[in-house]
C-alpha cells in the first residue's frame, strides 16, 4: 500500500513537472511573437485553462490560436517544447521565419496547421517523420525550395496542403494515399506523379507542370484520352513479345509441372489443419506464381485472342486484357512478370486463395485468385473500378486485377504481419493441437495495440459507408485485418460479396454475420456494423467467433459476452493477456465493450452508425492517453 503511494506520488511529480516545462514553453512563445498579446492569466500556475490551449492527463496536448493576429517567429524552445502535443493551429496570423527545427521533438503531433502566415525557408523534412502526423497545411505562405522527397515517410497522412508558396523544382513521387492535395500557385515543373493524376487539375494550377489531369508532357502525347502511365506491356505488346512468348511456353510447362506438385501441397495443408486456414501466415511454399495461379492464365493471355476489353467509363485505370492498374506507384511489372514471380501460400480465404508474389526487383505483392465470381465481365470490371477508386491509410491498397473468362485476379499491397486473426488466435498449423489459441513465441497484443486495431478498422469502414449509403464491406471478420509492420489496421476484401456466389461462403464466417442477414450478397452497413461489434468483443475477449468450443455450444461470441457481464464483473471476459492493464486501462477496456456489444443488438435499427462507433473509439482511444501514435 505504502509503496504504491509512493509509486504514485512520483507520478504525480513526474506530471506536475512536465506541465510545469509546458508552461514555460508556452511563456517563453507568448513573450517571443509580437502583436495582440495573448491574454494568458500568468498568474495561474497550470496553463491549462489558457485561452487556445487545451490539456489531457495534465499535459498540453493542443495549441490553437487562429487568427490571433500574431507575429514575429517561433522561438526555438517554444512549441517544440511541448513534447505531448497533437494539435497546433496557428493558421491565419501574421508569423514568420522558419518552421523552428525542434517541431521534430513533436512525435506526437497530428494535425498542423500553418496555413495563411509569412513562414518562409525550405520545408523541413522531418515533418514528415513525425510518426503520428495525419493533415499538414502550409497554405499560403512563403516557403521556397523543393518539396522533401520523403513525404512518403509520413505513413499516416492524408492531407497535405501547399498551395500558394514560392515552391520550386518537380513533385516527389508520392505512394501514400493522400486524400487531400494542393501545390496549386507555386513554382514548381516537371510532371506530375501518376499517383496524384486522381486529383482536380485545380489542385497543380499555377505552376508549370504538365501531365494528367493536365495536359500532357511533351514527349509523351500519343493518343489524347491515353491516361500518362504506360499501359502495362502485355504479352502480345509489340514490344518485346519475342523474349515473352519464349517465357510464356517455359512458364506454361514449368507451370503444370509445379502447379501439379502445388496442388498437391495445398490439398495435403489443407488436409492437415481443421480451421485457422484464413490467418494470413505464410506457409512458404515457393514456386511461381503461375504455377499457384494455374497455367490457364498463361495460355489465355499467350494466345493473345482475348477480346479487347471495353473502357468501363468510370476512368482510373487503364483497361487492358493484361493486368489493369489502379495505382502504378507501386512498381512496373505485367502479368507475365506477376506469373513468374515467386510465391507463398499465405491462405485460403472466403473469396478465394492468397498469395504473396515476390519479384525479383523487391516488390512484394498480395494475389488473390478470385472464385466462384458470379457476374458478368462488364460488372466486375465495373465493382473494380469502383474499389480500386477507394483510398483510405486504413484501407488495403488494390493495385491491379485481372479478368478472364477462367482467372479472376486481385492484386493489392501486401501486409507483412498477416492478420488480426493469425495475430490472436495463432494457431494449430503445426498440429499442436486446436483448444490453445496463443500462439508460441509471438509478442502478445497490448492494449494500445488492439485499441488503435479497433480504431483504424473503424475508420476505414466508417470511409466506406460515407462512400454511399448502400456502400458495405460485407465481410467484416478479423481475419480480413491486415497489419502493416507497425501494426495499423488495414481492412482487405472489401466489397467483394456482392460478385462473389454465396454459396461459396461457408458457414464459418457465421460467427460475424448479423442475425437478419439471409444472403451473404446483400449486406447491409448496419450489418456491417454487427461484424464489426463481433470483432471488437474478439479483440477484447482474445476468443474467436468461430471457436469449435462457442459453435458447439450453439453460442455466439456477443451472447457469450453478454451472458458473462450479466452475471459477473466485465472484466471477467477479457483476455488474460490484458491482465496487465487491470488498473488504468481497464476502464477503457470496458467503454470498449460497451461499444463493442451495442454494435451487436439484435435489431438493425438499434445499433449506432459506423460514424458514431469510430467517433466512440476515438474518444475512448484518446482518453486511454497512450504513446502509440494512432490513438490519443
Ligand atoms: C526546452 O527544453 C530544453 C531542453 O530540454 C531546455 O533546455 C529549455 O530550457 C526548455 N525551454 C523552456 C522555455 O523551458
Ligand atoms: C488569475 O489566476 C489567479 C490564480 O489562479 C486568480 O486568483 C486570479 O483571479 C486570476 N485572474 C483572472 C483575471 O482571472
Ligand atoms: C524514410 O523513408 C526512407 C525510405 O523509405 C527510409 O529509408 C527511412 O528510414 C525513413 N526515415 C524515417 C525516419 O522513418
Ligand atoms: C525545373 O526548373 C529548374 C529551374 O528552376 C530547372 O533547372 C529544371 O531543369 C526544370 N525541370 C524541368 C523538368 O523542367
Ligand atoms: C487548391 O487551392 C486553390 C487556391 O486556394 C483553390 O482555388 C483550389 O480550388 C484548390 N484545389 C483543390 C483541389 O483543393
Amino acid at each position: 500500500m505504502k509503496c504504491h503511494l509512493f509509486v504514485f506520488f512520483l507520478f504525480l511529480a513526474a506530471v506536475t513537472s512536465d506541465l510545469d516545462s509546458d508552461r514555460r514553453a508556452l511563456l517563453l512563445l507568448r513573450n517571443s511573437v509580437r502583436g495582440r498579446p495573448l491574454l494568458w492569466n500568468t498568474s495561474a500556475s497550470s496553463p491549462c485553462s489558457w485561452h487556445g490551449v487545451h490539456c489531457d492527463s495534465g499535459r498540453v496536448t493542443a495549441l490553437r490560436l487562429p487568427g490571433a493576429g500574431l507575429f514575429g517567429s517561433l522561438p526555438l524552445g517554444g512549441i517544440g517544447n511541448l513534447t505531448q502535443l497533437q494539435t497546433l493551429s496557428l493558421r491565419f496570423n501574421s508569423l514568420s521565419g522558419p518552421i523552428p527545427s525542434d517541431f521534430s521533438n513533436l512525435v506526437l503531433l497530428r494535425y498542423l496547421y500553418l496555413q495563411g502566415n509569412a513562414f518562409s525557408g525550405e520545408i523541413p523534412p522531418f515533418l514528415f517523420t513525425l510518426p503520428s502526423v495525419i493533415r499538414i497545411n502550409l497554405g499560403e505562405n512563403k516557403f521556397s525550395g523543393r518539396i522533401p522527397d520523403n513525404v512518403n515517410n509520413a505513413t499516416w497522412l492524408v492531407t497535405l496542403y501547399l498551395e500558394k508558396n514560392q515552391l520550386t523544382g518537380s513533385i516527389p513521387e508520392i505512394t501514400i494515399t493522400l486524400q487531400q492535395f494542393n501545390v496549386s500557385s507555386n513554382q514548381l515543373n516537371g510532371s506530375v506523379p501518376d499517383s496524384l493524376s486522381g486529383f482536380h487539375q485545380s489542385a497543380f494550377d499555377g505552376n508549370t507542370l504538365c501531365g494528367k489531369p493536365l495536359n500532357p508532357c511533351e514527349g509523351d502525347a500519343e493518343s489524347p484520352n491515353s491516361p500518362p502511365v504506360s499501359p502495362p506491356s502485355g504479352p502480345s505488346g509489340k514490344k518485346d513479345s519475342d523474349k515473352l512468348s519464349a517465357g510464356a511456353i517455359a512458364g506454361i510447362v514449368i507451370g503444370s509441372v509445379a502447379g501439379l506438385l502445388l496442388l498437391l501441397l495445398i490439398i495435403f495443408c489443407l488436409g492437415r489443419k481443421k480451421k485457422g486456414e484464413e490467418n494470413g501466415q505464410p506457409r512458404n511454399v515457393e514456386a511461381p506464381v503461375a504455377a499457384a495461379t494455374s497455367a490457364a492464365v498463361h495460355k489465355e493471355s499467350s494466345a493473345a485472342n482475348v477480346p479487347p476489353a471495353k473502357a468501363s467509363g468510370s476512368g482510373g485505370g487503364v483497361v487492358s486484357k493484361d493486368l489493369t492498374f489502379f495505382v502504378k506507384s507501386f512498381g512496373e511489372f505485367d502479368l507475365d512478370g506477376l506469373l513468374k514471380a515467386s510465391a507463398e501460400v499465405l491462405g485460403k480465404g472466403t473469396v478465394g486463395s492468397s498469395y504473396k508474389a515476390s519479384f525479383e526487383h523487391g516488390l512484394v505483392v498480395a494475389v488473390k485468385r478470385l472464385r466462384d465470381v458470379v457476374v458478368p465481365e462488364k460488372d466486375f470490371r465495373e465493382r473494380m473500378q469502383v474499389l480500386g477508386s477507394m483510398s483510405h491509410p486504413n484501407l488495403v491498397t488494390l493495385i491491379a486485377y485481372y479478368f478472364s473468362p477462367d482467372e479472376k485476379l486481385l492484386v493489392s499491397e501486401y501486409m507483412s504481419r498477416g492478420s488480426l486473426s493469425a495475430l490472436l488466435h495463432v494457431n494449430d498449423l503445426d498440429g499442436i493441437g486446436c483448444t490453445g489459441n496463443k500462439g508460441n513465441g509471438r509478442a502478445p497484443l497490448n492494449w494500445e495495440t488492439r485499441a488503435s486495431i479497433a480504431l483504424g478498422a473503424a475508420r476505414a469502414i466508417s470511409y466506406l459507408h460515407s462512400r454511399d449509403s448502400t456502400t458495405s464491406h460485407g465481410n467484416i471478420k478479423s481475419s480480413n485485418i491486415l497489419l502493416s509492420n507497425s501494426y495499423e489496421a488495414k481492412v482487405s476484401d472489401y466489397g467483394l460479396a456482392p460478385i462473389i456466389s454465396s454459396t461459396s461462403a461457408p458457414n464459418r464466417i457465421d460467427g460475424y454475420r448479423a442475425p437478419e442477414v439471409t444472403d451473404a450478397r446483400k449486406i447491409s452497413q448496419k450489418a456491417d456494423v454487427y461484424s464489426f461489434g463481433v470483432l471488437i468483443l474478439e479483440l477484447l475477449t482474445g476468443k474467436s467467433p468461430t471457436h469449435q468450443q462457442l459453435t458447439e455450444e450453439g453460442v455466439d461470441l456477443p451472447r457469450w459476452v453478454q451472458s458473462i457481464t450479466d452475471q459477473q464483473s466485465p472484466s471477467q471476459v477479457f483476455d488474460p493477456e490484458l491482465a496487465g492493464h487491470q488498473s488504468e486501462g481497464n476502464e477503457n477496456m470496458i467503454r470498449l465493450l460497451k461499444i463493442g456489444i451495442s454494435c451487436t443488438a439484435q435489431y438493425p435499427d438499434s445499433r449506432p452508425s459506423m460514424a458514431e462507433v469510430t467517433r466512440l473509439i476515438e474518444e475512448v482511444s484518446h482518453s486511454s492517453g497512450s504513446p502509440n501514435p494512432v490513438s490519443g
